[in-house]
């Protein structure tokens, strides 16, 4: 069932996938703008790194030389991305240059005012993040005192706003058997929710994970988590993810064959350090000055599940499997991108 939440989300991402077919080439850039944080979570250790956010003029010089390597798709992120002082006129700067900006944000920092300066700002999509809808159990997954509401205060404000929201919940051993309860509590506002698989990230500067006490989950509560999501999507619940990467994601876990990941060729990471990676989960650091993006040393890789570049790549692998995806689960959707893309191509 496709309702008039997911299209209103759906919407503008996948306008924007479509219109990335007819120029195949566009890449993607994840981009931590700062490590700082006001969350604790137990899933991630990305705030525990030395301090450090980058600055406009910075940002701007990472976001030229994407704009001169064929790059279309920004996420902002961290850490909290809305730490960063100059995070609306990096927003601003990335619209300037024609991409499509989005954000994951835990919401804390939400408010009227916030989000005035983010409707100015043109951004895309914003996403925050909900991992529970019982307060104890949200405060002791993020470690930020009175979380719930904050969260939901930001998604009510965003949406009043209109805003494109959407919600991020990220599977960990606090939740996995909640799954349904929190698709149900998500399923009161006006939004979709995107799941992210747990993961653990030594190797770049993108620390997820911590110990890995919450997030190390065994193969078949992962799978059964999977085909959960998988059943609630079917029955029509708001879940943004799309079949093909949920499937893609046991056939990981079965350690059988997959869609070719795109870490490195089409999608990148780049950090506080302005250090790029050909994904955020493994990779030699190289700054942003001497890297050759069209020149990577890309070796095929099926190493991991993380959301950020398995579900784009699951998208993006082709555009007869692209376009099954869209017919088989956005199939209004890929009515109207058409409509608008005819309209591009006046
Ligand atoms: C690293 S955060 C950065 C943006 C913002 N601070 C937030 O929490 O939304 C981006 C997303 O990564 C998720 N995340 C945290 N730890 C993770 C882990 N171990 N595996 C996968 N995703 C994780 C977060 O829950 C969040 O939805
Ligand atoms: S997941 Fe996001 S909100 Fe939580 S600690 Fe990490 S950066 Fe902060
Ligand atoms: S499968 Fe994972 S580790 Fe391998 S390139 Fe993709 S994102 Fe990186």
């Amino acid at each position: 069932m496709l309702n008039n939440k997911l299209l209103k989300c759906g919407e503008s991402v996948f306008r924007e996938i479509i219109s990335n077919f007819i120029d195949f080439d566009k890449k993607w850039c994840f981009f931590a703008i700062n490590n700082v944080c006001n969350s604790r979570c137990e899933t991630c250790s990305i705030w525990k790194e030395k301090p450090k956010i980058v600055g406009l003029e910075d940002a701007k010089k990472v976001l030229n030389k994407l704009y001169e390597n064929n790059f279309k798709i920004l996420q902002l992120t961290g850490g909290e991305p809305l730490i960063n002082p100059d995070f609306f006129e990096i927003v601003k700067y990335a619209k300037k240059l024609n991409f499509f900006v989005f954000a994951p944000t835990n919401g804390t920092l939400i408010n009227e005012k916030v989000a005035n300066k983010l409707k100015e700002s043109r951004i895309d999509q914003i996403s925050v993040s909900l991992h529970h809808y019982k307060p104890k159990i949200f405060e002791k997954i993020s470690g930020h005192k009175n979380i719930l509401k904050k969260v939901t205060n930001a998604i009510k404000i965003l949406e009043k706003k209109k805003l494109p929201v959407s919600v991020l919940c990220t599977i960990s051993k606090s939740n996995i058997n909640d799954i349904e309860d929190i698709v149900e509590f998500i399923d009161k506002f006006d939004v979709t929710v995107s799941f992210c698989m747990p993961v653990t990230i030594k190797d770049t500067s993108f620390h997820l994970g911590n110990n890995g006490e919450s997030v190390i989950i065994g193969k078949d509560e992962m799978k059964n988590a999977l085909l959960r999501i998988i059943k609630l999507k079917k029955q029509g619940y708001n879940i943004i993810n799309s079949l093909e990467y949920l499937r893609d994601t046991i056939r990981y876990l079965d350690k059988e064959n997959r869609y070719d990941c795109f870490g490195g060729t089409k999608l990148f990471y780049i950090d506080w350090n302005l250090n790029v990676y050909p994904c955020m989960c493994k990779g030699k650091p190289v700054n942003i000055d001497k890297y050759n993006f069209n020149n990577s040393n890309y070796k095929e890789c099926n190493k991991c599940m993380i959301q950020c570049f398995r579900e784009p790549s699951t998208l993006l692998s082709n555009q007869i499997e692209a376009s099954k995806i869209f017919i088989k689960e956005f199939p209004f959707l890929l009515l109207m991108c058409m409509e608008r893309v005819k309209t591009l191509l006046k």
